[in-house]
């Protein structure tokens, strides 16, 4: 089977009614990224940070997977997927997605302040300030704020050096290491990026400029006709 990788972003989660980060009404028009999401903002009022996350948790378990989410189930049909996912929240699993790659963690688990691989699953609830790990330390979420080191990134390179197909959807390809992977896929391996706004990539790629519903159902269409 052919191995396609998807490289994930916000906008994939936006028709669920998650709200994107750099779109006009973003969260980091709502908020400040050095407020709510850096380890020194922790240190600094741990309280807002944790009611930050616990927020995006509560929205994460009041919406659903959307078309997008869906088709790349589809794909697996004929296909072995990975998706590579900037996303925090769980709707690719939701959707059925057997092969999810969190690169910025995850809301549905939190972790030891003090031990980075102490991860506890917490599903929908909240993290209180006392809130305690198994090892008695803090709890806190298990994200990777900005600055911080993506553990997952090495996985990920690997598999995108191995992709057949690569596929971008919903990404403003800003934060790096993420936005650097498309680097790594074999140069004669054909690329896709749904996005309605124009992204600036580094290599030919077939673009849908349209809203991730209907674009990566022309992609799925578009591969599983091949
Ligand atoms: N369908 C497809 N794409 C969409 C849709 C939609 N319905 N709505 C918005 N988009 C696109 C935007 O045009 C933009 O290119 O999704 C992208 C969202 O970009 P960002 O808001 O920058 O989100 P993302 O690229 O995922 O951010 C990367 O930055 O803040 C950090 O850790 C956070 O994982 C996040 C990372």
């Amino acid at each position: 089977m052919k191995k396609v990788v998807v490289l994930t972003g916000a906008g994939i989660s936006a028709e669920s009614g998650i709200s994107t980060f750099r779109d006009s009404d973003g969260l980091w028009e709502q908020y400040r990224v050095e407020d709510v999401a850096t380890h020194d903002a922790y240190l600094r009022n741990p309280k807002l940070v944790l009611d930050f996350y616990n927020e995006r948790r509560r929205q994460l378990f009041q919406v659903q997977p959307n078309e997008a989410h869906r088709q790349l189930v589809r794909l697996e049909e004929r296909y072995d997927v990975h998706i590579v996912t900037q996303n925090i929240d769980n709707l690719h699993e939701q959707a059925g997605s057997s092969q999810v790659l969190h690169l910025h963690g995850l809301l549905t688990q939190a972790r030891s302040d003090r031990d980075d691989n102490l991860i506890v699953d917490i599903g929908d609830r909240d993290i209180h300030l006392g809130d305690k790990a198994p090892d008695g330390a803090q709890l806190r979420p298990h994200i990777v704020w900005f600055g911080e080191a993506v553990p997952n990134i090495e996985p990920a390179t690997e598999l995108c050096e191995k992709a057949d197909i690569f596929i971008v959807v919903g990404t403003s390809l800003n934060v790096y290491p993420a936005a650097g992977l498309i680097h790594y896929v074999p140069r004669s391996s054909p690329c896709y990026l749904v996005d309605p706004k124009a992204v600036s990539v580094s290599r030919p790629v077939t673009t849908f400029a349209e809203k991730a519903t209907t674009g990566v159902k022309k992609v799925v269409d578009e591969l599983m006709n091949q």
